[in-house]
């Protein structure tokens, strides 16, 4: 499907996100492994956490989903079937990667791939650590999926200390410590998303070469009821159309406020856009609120460090706002932007140019010298959901017609995305 988008005069008013996606796929993974009946309420509607599922139930995991709650049925840790076939995680990377720490635990061989972008994506990052951990696992020469998991002989503890900031590859580690002797320690030089050790209700402690978190094989997951804060991720789409955008003021309602995911508000702060965020609450030991952002001057930039991890996934969209903010915005650190859905540092690039806009493509990351202004163009989505939507509020913000290829992509995360921009767009 290609989406065609014209410039519009503003946006303005109160949306709603689906389920935070990394919740969502954790809140499913670790119902499966719990010994009772577990729900979850707002879970994603996105393709990704769709692709969880699926895999779950070919694992014999009794899911149902009625009126808008899930429920998982799970029979403790070892309760797995093998499937009768390969795993699909499709375009999800969460999901295999978080997977493959459980399945190299199970006493039976699984095969998980997915599409061909996530064939492409590197999976050495877990194979590594779980192999060490005892686990026998093949993949492409190049290490990527789809990947043999053998049955496991006893995995075993290891202290592990992440070579590069992730979630993923930190879950992965501890979902496998569930089913190893000894203890697991995943040390984390720089902190990345916490959702599972908020959900696991991990303890986390600061030791000297980072933060710790350990594990054991006593480990038990208990059933529970998740209520999944809205996403942020997907909110920053719209909430950049508000800073950019004259005239503009949206709210966010009930989105995810964990401070390990909100580095995108600290942004939109200090680029000088009005941030209002009201009706913090907590749900699920999550923190949630709603977030208002309107219109004002937006200045450039520089963002790197231990800032990255905190807004790994709202680059794309970062890049878009640098367009319309006076003086220059640079990213740096953000190498692994290159191993995302897409090279991201590429199709952020490549899209911005052809808007028009002053961008160079760095190795770590891009710079923009913002120009106040973009020109419709035909935006390649690299088949990445956040590309598009990125690139979706850029055509609304910038003079003429856009057309955005492949712009289905956005169902990956956010079905409704389209629908809701037609809500809040004011034309004339
Ligand atoms: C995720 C972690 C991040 C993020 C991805 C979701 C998660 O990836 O980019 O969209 O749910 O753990 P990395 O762990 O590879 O940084």
């Amino acid at each position: 499907m290609d989406y065609e988008v014209r410039g519009a005069l503003s946006v303005s008013g109160t949306f709603e996100v689906p389920g935070d996606k990394s919740i969502s796929h954790r809140a499913l993974l670790f119902s499966s492994l719990a010994n009772g009946k577990s729900e979850i309420k707002g879970l994603s509607t996105g393709a990704d956490v769709k692709s969880t599922m699926s895999c779950l139930k070919q694992l014999g995991v009794k899911i149902e989903q009625i009126d808008g709650i899930v429920t998982v049925c799970g029979e403790g840790k070892s309760a797995y079937s093998k499937p009768d076939s390969i795993l699909d995680a499709g375009n999800s990377g969460t999901t295999m990667r978080l997977l493959t720490g459980i399945l190299a635990g199970q006493g039976f061989e699984t095969t998980i791939t997915g599409d061909e972008t996530l064939r492409r994506r590197p999976m050495q990052r877990i194979v590594g650590p779980l192999t060490e951990m005892g686990a026998e696992i093949v993949g492409s020469d190049k290490m990527t999926a789809p990947l043999r998991i053998f049955p496991s002989h006893r995995l075993h503890g290891i202290r592990y200390e992440l070579p590069l900031p992730s979630a993923q590859v930190k879950s992965s580690v501890l979902l496998a410590g569930m089913f190893a002797q000894g203890e697991t320690i995943v040390v984390e030089p720089v902190e990345s998303r916490d959702h599972t050790e908020r959900m696991l209700k991990l303890k986390k402690v600061k030791g000297p070469s980072g933060f710790e978190t350990k594990i054991s094989s006593d480990y038990e997951v208990r059933p529970a009821e998740y209520d999944v804060a809205g996403d942020i991720s997907s909110a920053a789409f719209f909430l950049a159309a508000g800073a950019i955008l004259p005239n503009s003021c949206v709210t966010a309602c009930g989105v995810t406020l964990n401070p390990t995911r909100t580095g995108f508000l600290d942004v939109l702060k200090s680029m000088g856009a009005k941030v209002k965020i009201e009706n913090v609450h907590e749900a699920a030991g999550e923190p949630i609120g709603d977030v208002t952002v309107s219109h004002s001057d937006l200045k450039g930039v520089e963002i790197g460090g231990e800032m990255i991890p905190r807004l790994i996934d709202e680059l794309p969209i970062i890049g878009v706002m640098a367009a319309f903010a006076k003086g220059e915005t640079v990213i740096r650190d953000a190498h692994d932007l290159r191993r995302k859905e897409s090279d991201r540092i590429v199709a952020v690039v490549d899209n911005l140019d052809a808007m028009g806009a002053e961008v160079q493509e760095l190795d770590d990351g891009f710079a923009v010298n913002g120009t106040g202004s973009l020109s419709g163009a035909e935006i390649d989505s690299y088949k990445d959901h956040r590309i598009a939507m990125a690139f979706t509020i850029a055509g609304l913000a910038a003079q003429g017609k856009t057309l955005i290829k492949n712009a289905e992509w956005a169902e990956i995360s956010f079905p409704e995305f389209y629908e809701i921009t037609q809500r809040l767009v004011l034309r004339s």
